[in-house]
């Protein structure tokens, strides 16, 4: 999803693409992974995080369909992979998506931040990001874990629909366009993700129970976890999310413990 702090220009483009216009530096940068199932709402919160934060927002799915949209002989044989992958619902194989990663490390050390949303979603990828960061003297500040039920999320990825050209997400129900099928922001006729029919939904969650689920464990034990209840609104979502971390940054600094 496109914000006013959109500067993603070096995440989205593979090679050595720069940002036109990188956040200025925070003093304490967030620097978070976004973990849950597909279409808990990542996205959609990182959306309001960056808006009102400026990190900037580090999605390895948007990375895979900003590719898609290229002619196919520019993506070369590893993202054209990817994209089979992805059509039928199941995890790009690691080595393709730490390709991608380390390619734009760079962003690791954005001024203003980031937001990791859906990386790293194995173990073996968490290990990856981990050595990425040391080798950048960087840590995470937190993981947020959200969690709904498997109801909800089915019925938020079938209402899905997203803009081709600014890539606006809506919802049919729940954040409809003014005008059905059209973008508010763009005028752009609006698309359902081809992962977003039911046979992917069934795999891409099966494939987060598997692989990423052990996640939540990983992060607990290295005290970076805060689970948030997704249900509800965005806007209220999002205020879970500040409240808990504003109050881990209290109790860090009472411990005088790390900071945000
Ligand atoms: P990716 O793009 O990361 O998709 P995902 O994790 O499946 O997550 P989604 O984008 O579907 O959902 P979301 O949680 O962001 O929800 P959203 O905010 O849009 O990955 C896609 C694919 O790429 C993977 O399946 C895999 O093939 C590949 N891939 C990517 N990274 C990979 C990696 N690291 N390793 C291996 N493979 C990788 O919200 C969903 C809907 O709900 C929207 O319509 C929204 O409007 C609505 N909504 C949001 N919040 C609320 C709310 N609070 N109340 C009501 N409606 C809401």
């Amino acid at each position: 999803m496109k914000t006013k702090h959109d500067h993603r220009t070096a995440w989205l483009k593979t090679g050595i693409s720069r940002c036109m216009a990188p956040p200025g530096q925070t003093k304490q940068p967030y620097r978070l992974v976004l973990l849950g199932a597909p279409g808990v709402g990542k996205g959609t919160q990182a959306a309001l995080f960056c808006e009102e934060f400026g990190a900037c927002h580090l999605s390895t799915g948007d990375v895979f369909r900003a590719a898609g949209s290229l002619p196919e002989e520019e993506r070369g044989p590893a993202l054209n992979r990817a994209l089979e992958y992805m059509r039928r619902g199941e995890l790009v194989p690691d080595e393709i998506v730490l390709e991608v990663v380390s390619e734009q490390a760079d962003c690791l050390r954005c001024p203003g931040g980031f937001l990791l949303d859906g990386f790293p979603r194995t173990i073996a990828q968490a290990k990856a990001l981990d050595e990425l960061l040391e080798q950048e003297h960087l840590s995470l500040t937190s993981v947020a874990d959200y969690e709904l039920s498997r109801e909800k999320i089915i019925a938020r990825l079938a209402g899905r629909r997203i803009c081709p050209n600014c890539k606006a997400t809506y919802h049919v129900t729940n954040h409809p366009p003014r005008v059905e099928g059209v973008c508010d922001n763009c005028g752009a006729k609006l698309q359902q993700r081809e992962d977003d029919k039911p046979e992917a939904v069934r795999v891409r969650l099966q494939a987060y129970e598997k692989k990423t689920r052990p996640l939540i464990e990983y992060y607990k034990k290295r005290g970076l976890l805060i689970p948030i209840n997704a249900d509800g609104t965005p806007e209220q979502v999002y205020q879970r999310t500040i409240a808990a971390l504003r109050q881990i940054q209290s109790c860090r600094a009472g411990d005088g413990v790390g900071r945000l």
